[in-house]
């Protein structure tokens, strides 16, 4: 069992959590993640390791509500316990000091982006960070993205706050200002890092994803994760998360994500009702 040591609600749907798990917390790096199970009904779903203190043997995990399972872990107290966290899974990010790096997080994925930020700046690598919200009310660890970047680039869909427009309008205007980029990591919704991969790959510009494909064992037994990438199958939980942007198949990944959807709006719907009797 596993305690929720800290929760807190980024914004109205994205929460943060600090949950004690030593063995996970010791060996985890940057880019992995955990698959966790909340209790013996409960489906298993993964999410990124964000920070983690070996000290005090707790990881922390943001994650946004989109569905039943993330819905009930909102739901969850400081002081409840999750039956399961298997981790850490999934390669690492490989970090070395490409030169300037610039990190692109939109949405939740600015969580997955941090922890990737945060280890090419200690690396020594000269780091541009650009990051996305739909609007200012939305947008999540600026201070923190902020803290690990050389410089810190926002924009907003609807111009609430910083650029008006989307993170791959800021990448290009970048480029177009002739600052020299040695490679770029794109974290965030699969359209998202689709626009980016497509934008980089004239320019021949190293682009890493972070893919997000439905994931069930995540030891590679299953196939639920399977992606193309360069015309070859590979499986995102031990041969990701990421990969290179310019050879993965964004259309299948897509396609793939919405397998379920119609089970589960059901599933979400079933929940609500089954929360609100109690
Ligand atoms: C390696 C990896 C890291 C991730 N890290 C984060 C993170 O740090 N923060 C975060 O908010 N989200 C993260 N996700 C996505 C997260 O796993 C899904 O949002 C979650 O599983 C949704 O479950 P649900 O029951 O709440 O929603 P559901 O209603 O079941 O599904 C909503 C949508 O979530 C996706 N999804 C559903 N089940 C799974 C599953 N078992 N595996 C993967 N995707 C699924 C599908 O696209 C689906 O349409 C990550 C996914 C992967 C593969
Ligand atoms: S989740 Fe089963 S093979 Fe990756």
């Amino acid at each position: 069992m596993f305690k929720i040591v800290e929760k807190s609600f980024l914004q109205d749907i994205v929460v943060r959590m600090v949950i004690e798990a030593p063995e996970v917390a010791r060996k985890r790096k940057p880019g992995q993640f955990i698959v966790l199970m909340i209790d013996e009904q409960g489906e298993r779903i993964p999410l990124t390791i964000v920070d983690s203190d070996s000290e005090k043997g707790t990881l922390t995990i943001i994650f946004q509500i989109v569905g039943k399972t993330t819905a009930k872990l909102a739901d969850m107290k400081v002081g409840d316990h999750i039956l399961h966290v298997l981790g850490p899974l999934g390669h690492a990010t490989e970090i070395s000091n490409f030169g300037t790096a610039v990190v692109v997080g939109g949405g939740v994925g600015i969580g997955v982006a941090y922890p990737i930020a945060a280890a090419l700046k200690k690396a020594g690598n000269k780091v541009i960070s650009i990051i996305g919200a739909r609007t200012k009310d939305i947008l999540i660890l600026e201070d923190e993205m902020k803290n690990v970047s050389d410089r810190l680039l926002v924009a907003t869909d609807d111009g609430s706050y910083g650029f008006h427009g989307f993170v791959s309008a800021v990448l290009q205007n970048l480029i177009d200002s002739g600052e020299k980029i040695d490679i770029v990591f794109a974290i965030g919704p699969v359209p998202m890092m689709r626009v980016i991969a497509n934008l980089t790959k004239p320019y021949g510009l190293k682009t890493i994803v972070s893919l997000n494909p439905i994931m069930v064992d995540a030891t590679g037994m299953c196939g639920a994760c399977r992606v193309a990438v360069g015309g070859k199958t590979k499986f995102g939980c031990v041969d990701g998360p990421e990969f290179d942007g310019h050879e993965v198949d964004f259309g299948l990944l897509m396609s793939r994500l919405r397998t379920y959807a119609d089970q589960e709006k059901q599933a979400m719907e079933n929940y609500r009702c089954e929360s609100h009797g109690k």
